[in-house]
């Protein structure tokens, strides 16, 4: 059998039509990529492959590297190729910075902005503190984030109605309860809370303890219960995700692991910790939704109209499709963890 040649090193997006079938051309060789053009595979013993659409106006990334581990579709493998995540080529160096407002935001373009997490912490802040990082009135239709801090004792009992939650653990240490079942965290965990179940955090230590809480999908609040239920899913018993770099892969020279996942049983929304070399990938795009917090190094994200400096204590909010580029300018790098929703692979961009 020949090789695979890459005729792209980028994924097709394509909209699709319910119903009608499609055959990805998987040698390369076709004159109208992504798709076969019934001939250019002869001989090679490669086949095209065939998908149907389930719904109209589904949104894909056809492989075009064909060099994909999921056919028909990207599963970032282009990244990976010589030449597949280039550094930005074209530096527009007089696009306007983002100003900050009174509440630590720097709106970009097209509802993307960059907000530090606690710059409206009150100096007399009580005991359980939180805001609204990301929400439906601040643009977001996939996802919701918000910044909490306890300093001591117990947080109030929270839910979503809205669905799953994701938290990541950014200071301190204590333990969350889950719908009546404790699990001890530190600085630098994931955790999963199922759709249905509740939640709240016991702070521990002397340091206090800092949490970024997700919710998939968007919601504009969390819920405060009266009191905690006891219904927590025994299906899914593992709910902490923690750093390993084992478990880390390669984005060009770039490298993510992922954290919450389907494999504790999150289905739509994926948590990843990532690393950025002191680099600009070029200007891209991704299908999901994304939240990312900085945790370490600093930065500019560059939009196609405005731009803004990031450090760690940042958040920078990405709608769907939207095109972005992230610098890095710290000589030790920048270090991440995003949400991605809906979505499970943050390694996919066209
Ligand atoms: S284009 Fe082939 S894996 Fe992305």
């Amino acid at each position: 059998m020949a090789d695979a040649v890459v005729a792209s090193r980028k994924p097709f997006y394509k909209e699709l039509q319910a119903g009608r079938s499609y055959l990805w051309c998987a040698c390369g060789r076709s004159k109208r990529q992504p798709f076969c053009d019934g001939r250019s595979h002869e001989g090679t013993g490669i086949d095209p492959v065939k998908y149907t659409a389930a719904v109209d106006r589904e949104e894909v990334l056809f492989c075009g590297c064909k060099q994909t581990a999921t056919p028909p579709f990207c599963d970032g493998a282009h990244s990976n190729l010589p030449g597949g995540y280039a550094d930005e080529a074209e530096i527009v160096e007089d696009l306007p910075w983002a100003e900050s407002d009174a509440a630590g935001v720097r709106v970009l373009d097209g509802h993307c902005y960059v907000i530090r997490a606690d710059a409206t912490r009150p100096a007399d802040a009580p005991d359980w503190w939180c805001r609204t990082i990301v929400s439906t009135d601040m643009g977001a239709q996939h996802q919701a984030q918000f910044y909490a801090e306890l300093t001591s004792g117990r947080s109030p009992v929270l839910a979503s109605a809205a669905g799953d939650v994701v938290l990541w653990v950014v200071g301190g240490a204590g333990e969350v309860e889950i719908s009546g079942r404790g699990f001890a965290i530190a600085c630098d965990t994931g955790v999963y809370v199922r759709a249905g179940e509740a939640f709240r955090f016991t702070q521990s230590g002397t340091a206090t303890l800092a949490v970024h809480i997700h919710a998939c999908p968007a919601t504009q609040m969390l819920d405060t219960l009266d009191t905690m239920p006891g219904n927590f899913d025994t299906a899914w018993p593992d709910r902490l995700a923690s750093v390993d770099e084992s478990q880390r892969h390669a984005m060009g020279p770039r490298y993510f692991q992922l954290l919450v996942d389907k494999r504790v049983g999150s289905t739509t929304a994926t948590q990843f910790i990532g690393h950025i070399p002191q680099s600009r990938a070029e200007m891209h795009r991704h299908l999901y939704e994304e939240a990312l917090v900085i945790l370490s190094g600093d930065g500019v994200i560059w939009n196609d109209g405005a731009r803004a400096r990031v450090a760690a204590g940042d958040v920078i909010f990405f709608p769907r499709k939207h095109r972005h580029s992230l610098q890095c300018t710290a000589t030790d790098g920048m270090n991440v963890v995003g949400l991605i929703h809906p979505g499970d692979n943050p390694g996919i961009n066209y």
